[in-house]
């Protein structure tokens, strides 16, 4: 183990969710529906995890509360040990349904988090051009949201979380209205930024692909309520491009097991999987 790594292991959590619930009311009734109860996860500094689980689950009620829009009915979230009081730009985030400024431009939609970080003008805008030559946007940075396709929105989103460089990225389906091509290319654009920065990032997902192929660990959720069911160690090697390890065995090996625990099935030890198992219970790309 190098000094790098005995330090990461014997330091904090970057984020640490105990115990986490969040109720809501149900209508007509005093009754309380939990959306999320005792939910558990402890995720290092500089940690890749993404989130499966159906839909209604809780996943993006959870990113609410890692974000700060909302707060705990039960239990607690610490970022570097401390209780989250509100968003604030130690935490990018990247929400479903885009979120941008529509009254601002691509180019001032980014520059958001730089203008409150005080960044100078002249940076703010080298920024902006790497962010939008990023997110692939050049020739739009004048365009309001409405004059951009879902998909271009949510590039805009990302490069918006990315430029003002938060240590925690929170992400909730953010490549989920782009192409397949542009997903490919951000997905691996993600990894390498990831990999340059060090950033802790939170990224739910309906991909399996997308969950094993970007993460350190799956954490897979179960529905009503809302808690992790298992955490998957992924354990690929790194740097790594989704596309160079989705066609492995080990690739395939693990997506089953997400597969089977979404399923609600045990999972099957390693070895007895057999191939042709495998091979049915993956598709092109297994979207929950
Ligand atoms: N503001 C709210 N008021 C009442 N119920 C809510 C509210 N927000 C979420 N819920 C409920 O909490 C549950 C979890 O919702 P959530 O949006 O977190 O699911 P999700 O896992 O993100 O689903 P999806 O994969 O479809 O995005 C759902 O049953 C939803 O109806
Ligand atoms: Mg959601």
């Amino acid at each position: 183990m190098t000094g790098v790594e005995a330090a990461a292991e014997t330091s904090v959590p970057k984020i640490e969710i105990v115990g986490l619930s969040r109720a809501f009311g149900k209508k007509g009734s005093k009754e309380k529906f939990y959306a999320i109860q005792d939910f558990n996860l402890s995720i290092r500094q500089g940690e890749f995890v993404t989130v499966v689980g159906p839909s209604g689950c809780g996943k993006s009620t959870l990113l609410d509360l890692l974000v700060g829009l909302s707060k705990p009915d039960g239990g607690s979230i610490l970022v570097d040990g401390k209780a989250i009081t509100g968003p604030a730009l130690d935490r990018g985030i990247v929400l479903q349904g885009y979120a941008l400024f529509p009254w601002r431009t691509v180019r001032k939609n980014i520059e958001f988090g730089l203008e409150i970080k005080g960044v100078k003008r002249g940076e703010r805008a080298e920024l902006v051009r790497h962010y939008v030559k990023l997110v692939e946007l050049e020739g739009f940075e004048n365009h309001y949201p409405y004059e951009l396709s879902g998909g271009m929105q949510q590039r805009v989103a990302i490069a918006r979380a990315l430029a003002y460089d938060p240590e925690v990225l929170l992400m909730d389906e953010p490549f989920a209205a782009v192409d397949a091509q542009t997903r490919e290319t951000m997905q691996d654009e993600l990894l390498s930024i990831w990999e340059k920065t060090g950033k802790t990032v939170v990224f739910v997902t309906h991909s399996i692909e997308e969950a094993v192929g970007l993460a350190d660990r799956v954490a897979v959720m179960s529905k009503n309520p809302g808690r992790v069911k298992a955490v998957i160690d992924v354990g690929l090697p790194r740097p790594r491009r989704v596309s160079d390890v989705r066609n492995t065995i080990d690739f395939n090996v693990i997506t089953s097991r997400v597969w089977e625990l979404l399923q609600n099935k045990e999972p099957l030890p390693e070895r007895e999987i057999p191939q042709t198992n495998v091979e049915e219970a993956i598709h092109d790309d297994a979207i929950i």
